[in-house]
């Protein structure tokens, strides 16, 4: 395989981390060419100066200055900021393959442009594609960019169907998303009213952003990748079953028309289905260790609680109606999780705010950017003022 130039949105979150590990590992396949990142100014100059980008874009434009002071001289960078510098670090002509990995609603924005600037895009960005599916998918059909999964499951499926997605696709029974249950598995219902942001952060799988280990928690990030599956298969929501298996080694699985089921299995590090996609569709050699099935021993599989994880029936309930309300439960989701970390709401008034939302939610179709943002602005100013109402 040819080097390839990868532009790594959120290079300062986990995926990120994840990206450079990979860009250490194969200097001859990977180099960085671009790299977004929010506020954390001090790692960001060190992936500066350690990667030297052509570009390098930051959250706020008032931030420049202190990274300016953190980098070593004669760089010759380009430094930019806010979305339009995301947008910029996504669509530089040199870049070929973009990794998605801003956490939440402002990875759409970045996420698009790199469709637009036809690269190959590893997604990780869940929420674009929850909040803004429609647009993202039409985008990617006239473009020619092509869209790589990096969440597992939809990696596994991805990498099940061998690319041959719209031919396979029509022969499914279902898609099968597999759930470690998250840290409350155990929990009895009663106990989740007490839980604190401490005992959610901790994943009994995955190390991961403080963001999406809470939607683990609530079961929230399942229900997410529902839609997630139902935009980029483009399947029904009722084709798509979650199976709770703890040991998060079977990263999913397909079940065609006739009965026969296929699964993807491997080691729990996301640098494996980030190296699929950024190397896709080449495989390297020893990217990650080889899973030893004896020292698995056993896996074990059972049916998700929907009374005990609301968030997951939600998703559904969302998925199914479609059109805007992914948009309003995303928005509502984010902003509940970012109230939950800071103790201003408890864990099950997460999925409580969230529905009082959907149910005050008109549903429209979103033809247009700008109608995606303004109905995700809409959900989060509600979300916000039911929260203080009741503060
Ligand atoms: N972690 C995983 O294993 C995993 C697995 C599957 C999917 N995902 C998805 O991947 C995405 C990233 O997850 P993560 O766990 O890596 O999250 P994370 O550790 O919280 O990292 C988020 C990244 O986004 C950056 N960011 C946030 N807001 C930004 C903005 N407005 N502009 C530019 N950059 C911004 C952050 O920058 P600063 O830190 O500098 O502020 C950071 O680099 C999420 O959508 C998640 O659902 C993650």
């Amino acid at each position: 395989m040819k080097q390839r130039a990868i532009a790594i949105l959120g290079s300062t979150g986990s995926i990120g981390v994840n990206s450079l590990k990979l860009v250490d590992q194969f200097p001859k396949h990977f180099r960085v060419e671009t790299l977004a990142a929010g506020q954390n100014i001090r790692l960001l100059a060190q992936q500066v100066n350690k990667y030297r980008p052509r570009l390098v874009s930051i959250r706020n434009a008032a931030d420049i200055p202190k990274l300016e002071a953190m980098l070593a001289k004669d760089l010759g960078l380009e430094i930019h900021s806010g979305d339009e510098g995301a947008e910029k670090a996504a669509s530089l002509p040199t870049v070929d393959v973009v990794v998605s990995a801003i956490v939440g609603f402002a990875g759409v924005r970045p996420t698009l442009a790199a469709i637009d600037a036809d690269k190959l895009v590893a997604l990780a960005n869940k929420e674009s594609i929850v909040a803004a599916g429609d647009l993202i998918m039409q985008r990617v059909k006239t473009t020619e960019s092509m869209l790589i999964p990096v969440d597992s499951e939809h990696s596994a499926i991805f990498q099940t169907m061998h690319g041959r997605l719209h031919d396979e696709v029509a022969k499914l029974q279902h898609i099968i998303l597999t759930a470690s249950g998250g840290p409350f598995l155990h929990v009895d219902a009663q106990e989740l009213q007490k839980v604190t942001p401490q005992e959610a952060l901790q994943h009994p799988t995955w190390q991961m952003g403080a963001k999406i280990t809470i939607d683990s928690a609530t079961m929230m990030n399942k229900g997410l990748e529902v839609i997630e599956a139902t935009r980029l298969f483009n399947i029904p929501a009722d084709k798509v079953k979650v199976q709770i298996h703890p040991q998060s080694i079977i990263h999913s699985l397909i079940e065609y028309v006739d009965g026969s089921m296929l699964a993807q299995l491997g080691i729990t590090d996301m640098r494996g289905p980030l190296v699929y996609a950024m190397a896709y569709p080449d495989r390297l050699h020893r990217a990650l260790p080889s899973l030893s099935l004896s020292e698995v021993g056993n896996l074990s599989f059972f049916d998700p609680d929907f009374n005990k994880f609301p968030c997951l029936r939600l998703a559904y309930e969302a998925a199914n109606v479609g059109q805007s309300m992914p948009t309003v439960l995303n928005a509502a989701n984010e902003i509940c999780v970012a109230a939950f970390l800071k103790k201003e709401i408890s864990f099950p008034d997460i999925a409580r705010y969230i529905e009082k939302v959907l149910e005050q939610h008109q549903v429209a179709k979103l033809h247009s950017l700008d109608q995606v943002c303004t109905t995700d602005a809409w959900a989060r100013e509600q979300t916000k003022k039911l929260i203080q109402e009741e503060l």
